[in-house]
């Protein structure tokens, strides 16, 4: 009795995992990715470059803990081994004179939570959470509201 029910039991999640299957695969030609219709063997014709936003004010956030988006242009701003552009400005040596937002004291932090004398590795390099912002149509449409504590209605 016990065997015969495991067994109704496998069978039954192999019809659904052979199912699934038959799915996934109907799916997969239909998805686009951004790089468009293109085999994987193929080049996609580069995207269109786009016009950063000039030089504004800081962009209001969306969520606690949001990495705060750049405000500015950033082309030519190099960061590398030798030199962080971003750092000539947003340092804490550098913020006054250059009248920019000082990084904050969590991009002193390691991931023990130990705090550094100088900025953490993990924070250098600004533009893996920080970005600049272009004037584009949403890849992807979403109804993304903030949360009334940040948008204040
Ligand atoms: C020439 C100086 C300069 C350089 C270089 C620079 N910034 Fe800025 N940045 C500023 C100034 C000035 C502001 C605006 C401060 C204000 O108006 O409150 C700003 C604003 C920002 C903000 C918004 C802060 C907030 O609280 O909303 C971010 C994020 C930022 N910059 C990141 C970067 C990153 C990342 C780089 C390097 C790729 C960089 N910046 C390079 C001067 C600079
Ligand atoms: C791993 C992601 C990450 C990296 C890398 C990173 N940041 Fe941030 N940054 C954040 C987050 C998240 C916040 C908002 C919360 C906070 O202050 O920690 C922030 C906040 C800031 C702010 C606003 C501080 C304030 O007081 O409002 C500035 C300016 C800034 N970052 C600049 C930089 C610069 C310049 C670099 C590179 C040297 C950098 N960040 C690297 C995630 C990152």
């Amino acid at each position: 009795m016990m065997i015969k029910k495991i067994s109704t039991i496998a069978s039954l999640t192999f019809g659904l995992l052979a199912a699934a299957a038959v799915t996934t695969q109907a799916n997969a030609s239909e998805i686009q990715s951004l790089r468009g219709a293109m085999d994987l063997d193929q080049n996609s014709s580069a995207p269109e470059m786009k016009k950063y936003a000039k030089d504004g004010e800081p962009i209001a956030r969306d969520y606690v803990q949001q990495p705060p988006l750049i405000p500015h242009k950033i082309d030519g701003y190099r960061v590398n081994l030798k030199s962080n552009k971003c750092l000539s400005c947003h340092s804490w040596k550098n913020y006054r004179e250059a009248r920019a937002t000082k990084i904050s004291q969590t991009h002193f932090e390691d991931r023990d939570a130990n705090v550094l004398a100088n900025i953490s590795a993990r924070r250098y390099f600004c533009t893996q959470c920080h970005v600049p912002q272009v004037n584009a149509p949403p890849l992807v449409e979403n109804q993304f509201q903030p949360i009334t504590a940040i948008s204040g209605e």
